[in-house]
């Protein structure tokens, strides 16, 4: 198994919670996993990441 990554820093995401939002929600988009998750809502700097997480499991 892929090891966690810690993906938002602000508030402690890892990516493991991100995939299942995304998957168990169908999120598309960066502001909706802030919106399920929180991450990517303080700095902003971990949005690419959250980008490419969407990208790779919504092509
Ligand atoms: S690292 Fe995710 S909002 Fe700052």
């Amino acid at each position: 198994m892929e090891k966690d990554i810690l993906i938002c820093n602000c508030n402690e995401i890892y990516k493991s919670e991100i995939v299942k939002a995304i998957k168990e929600k169908g999120l598309k988009t960066v502001e909706e996993v802030g919106d399920a998750t929180t991450a990517g809502t303080i700095c902003g700097q971990c949005q690419d990441d959250i980008q490419d997480i969407l990208d790779e499991l919504n092509k």
